[in-house]
Formats: structure tokens, sequence, C-alpha cells
């Protein structure tokens, strides 16, 4: 099964010229959920992993079911204003404007090897942002795993060129 055949593409969402790319097909289908989480942990075949990030909204839903998986902790990363107790954030810039992600100061312990997880990688800037507050919070970032890489964007170069792993599972 193709996993492009169950992503779909929205036009002009959430503002004209942007194509969205929207996974909730893909979940919908079990094959393609299935193949899709065990594809994206495929990169870490015999390495530790100590917990698994995922970036709000969608890569809660990847992320929760690899961390299943692979049978550590799920980290959430949140947008501002969402986490209950003390938090740490970066803000960055979107495709489509401008942000903040949060973690819990005590989500990650110093040297914890995180797996970072999310649907889809554009520019770079929430993925390179949840990098840098995992590593702030003491944890290294051993692979970033998304379903669907915009290579025109340059956000998957630009976290190889921070030295980080990245996987992506279409084009
Ligand atoms: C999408 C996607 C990534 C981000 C990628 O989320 O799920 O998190 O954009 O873009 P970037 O590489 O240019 O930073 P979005 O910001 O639309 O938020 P949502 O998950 O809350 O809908
Ligand atoms: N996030 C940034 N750009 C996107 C796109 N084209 N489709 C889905 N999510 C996105």
């Amino acid at each position: 099964m193709d996993l492009k055949s169950v992503i779909r593409t929205i036009p002009d969402y959430p503002k004209p010229g942007i194509m969205f790319r929207d996974i909730t097909t893909l979940l919908t289908d079990a094959r393609g959920f299935r193949r899709a989480v065990d594809e994206l942990v495929q990169p870490l075949a015999g390495q530790k992993i100590d917990k698994v990030a995922g970036i709000e909204a969608r890569g809660f839903i990847l992320g929760g079911a690899i961390a299943h998986q692979l049978s550590v902790g799920f980290v959430p990363i949140r947008k501002k204003g969402k986490l209950p107790y003390k938090t740490m954030s970066e803000s960055y810039e979107l495709e489509y404007g401008i942000d903040e992600v949060e973690i819990h100061v005590d989500a990650v312990e110093k040297g914890d090897r995180i797996l970072l997880v999310d649907d889809l990688i554009a520019t770079g800037g929430t993925a390179g942002a949840a990098i840098k507050l995992l590593e702030r919070a003491g944890g290294e970032v051993m692979l970033c795993s998304f379903v669907v890489d915009l290579p025109d964007l340059g956000g998957a170069d630009k976290l190889r060129a921070l030295g980080k792993k990245v996987t992506a599972l279409v084009e």
C-alpha cells in the first residue's frame, strides 16, 4: 500500500496558496496508520530510546501510538498556554504565521534519549523549536520522524545541518 494514497490534499487551507497535506485520512485507514507507526520507528532499530516527544496536534496521535509500541513515556509538546504546570517555551516562524511551543519543566530527565515525532515538516520551524526545548531540558534528540516532508521548504535539511537524524515516509 502506498502511504501517499491515504494522504489527502486540501487546497487553500488554512490560507490561500497553502496546499494542506491532511493525514487524518491516513489515521482513519487501519493499515495506513499501523504502517506509518512501524516505519517511523524503523531507523531506530536496535537503539535504546527513553521517551517519545510528539508535537501538537497530530504528533500526539502518532507519537502516542509509537510510545506505546516502544513501551516508553510520551512528552507532549504543546502550543503556548495549554500546559497546567511550570513550562519552558520556544517561539518559531510557521509557513503561515508565528507560534510558540512549550513543555513542562520536568517532562525530560537529563540524558534522556528522545524520538521526536510530528505528522509533517515544512520550514522546520516547529521541529527546530521542539529540538531546542528538549535539549535545553537536558534531553538528546536521537531521531526526528515525520510522515510527510515538504522538501521545497527546506525543513528536513535544516535539521540535518544541525546534526540531527531525520526520517520522513513521503515527500
Ligand atoms: C503543522 C504540522 C507541523 C507544522 C510544520 O502544524 O503539524 O507541526 O505545521 O510546519 P513547519 O515545519 O513550517 O514548522 P500546525 O502549525 O498547522 O498546527 P496544528 O497541528 O495545531 O494544526
Ligand atoms: N504545516 C505547514 N505547512 C503545511 C502543509 N502544507 N500541510 C500540512 N501542514 C502544514
